[in-house]
């Protein structure tokens, strides 16, 4: 804030925070000049909307200007405060993790609508690429009866995704490997579930601040054309998915066809294209063929 920022009401403060993000380009300045000027406050939306001319103290006006100086260099607001929502979960960022996202909710809902009849069954689940352990933690927070094998490469992500499982209290449920994909895995699983890196390395320099200069590479990057890391997965996939098992893909703009082909032609057949709230097809949703148990 300005050096007389101390002296600012709430309500100056908030026009003082949002011109500032407006002028370092941040679209969402409106929302976020008030989420920051909450978490330095301490206060309520309800608190802040019904008390806007009491003054900040220092302590506060401190902590706001040290939250705008980073969001200005477009860092996000979830990892600005250290946690974000994501389903009905509360998840905590840390860096070298990749934020999740909201879109990625789409891959939860699909994969519940498909397993509806029988929320209460068992269910082996294997998610690749955890990140924040978003995906597992939300899974198993609506499947009582789940079970989670949690795979990522980067020690980072396998250490938030701990601290994630146990925050929501699901640790018991959940082992976290850090591995390459199926390296490790023996067993098969009834769910296989993966948002992998799918941007294509040439289209990594054009991704916007937020996401180019604070979400890992290894999060992003996926070869040449962006699906390496599908090509990777589902080379193998016959091993560990379970006869008339569910494979779920989160998908980046514009590669469901190819994605689509590549599982065909392992004969999985696409049960489900599910699109996120911008309308893009965004998951993929594909069942293993019945094995004919006479040949095993
Ligand atoms: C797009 S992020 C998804 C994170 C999280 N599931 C989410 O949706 O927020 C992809 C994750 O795949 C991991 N990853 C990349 N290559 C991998 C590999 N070869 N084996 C295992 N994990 C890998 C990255 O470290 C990253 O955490």
């Amino acid at each position: 804030m300005a050096p007389s920022a101390n002296n600012l009401s709430r309500h100056q403060a908030v026009a003082a925070v949002r011109r500032r993000l407006l002028d370092a380009d941040v679209e969402t300045a409106d929302e976020d000049a008030r989420l920051l000027l909450r978490a330095a406050t301490g206060l309520t939306s309800l608190e802040l909307a019904t008390q806007q001319q009491s003054a900040l103290t220092p302590e506060q006006s401190l902590l706001l200007e040290q939250y705008v100086t980073r969001r200005e260099a477009h860092e996000p607001v979830s990892r600005i405060l250290g946690s974000r929502g994501f389903w009905t979960v509360d998840l905590l960022v840390t860096p070298n993790v990749l934020d999740p996202r909201p879109d990625t909710e789409t891959l939860i809902e699909t994969a519940l609508s498909l397993v509806e009849n029988k929320p209460n069954a068992p269910l082996k689940i294997l998610e690749l690429g955890a990140g924040s352990g978003a995906i597992a933690c939300a899974l198993l927070s609506e499947l009582p009866k789940a079970e989670a094998f949690i795979v990522d490469l980067s020690p980072h992500a396998c250490k938030a995704s701990q601290a994630n499982l146990a925050r929501c209290g699901l640790s018991n449920r959940a082992f976290v490997l850090q591995a390459w994909w199926y390296e490790a895995i023996q067993a098969q699983f009834d769910l296989i579930i993966s948002n992998p890196p799918y941007v294509a390395s040439a289209a990594l320099s054009t991704l916007p601040p937020s996401v180019r200069l604070y979400d890992p590479l290894l999060a992003l990057d996926g070869g040449e054309d962006g699906l390496d890391c599908y090509r990777a997965i589902i080379r193998d996939l016959p091993r560990v998915l379970k006869s008339r098992g569910l494979v779920i893909f989160e998908l980046g703009c514009g590669q469901a066809a190819d994605v689509r082909l590549m599982l065909e032609a392992m004969s999985l057949e696409v049960e489900k294209i599910a699109r996120d709230l911008g309308g893009h097809e965004r998951a993929l949703a594909a069942r293993a063929p019945k094995r004919d148990l006479h040949r095993i």
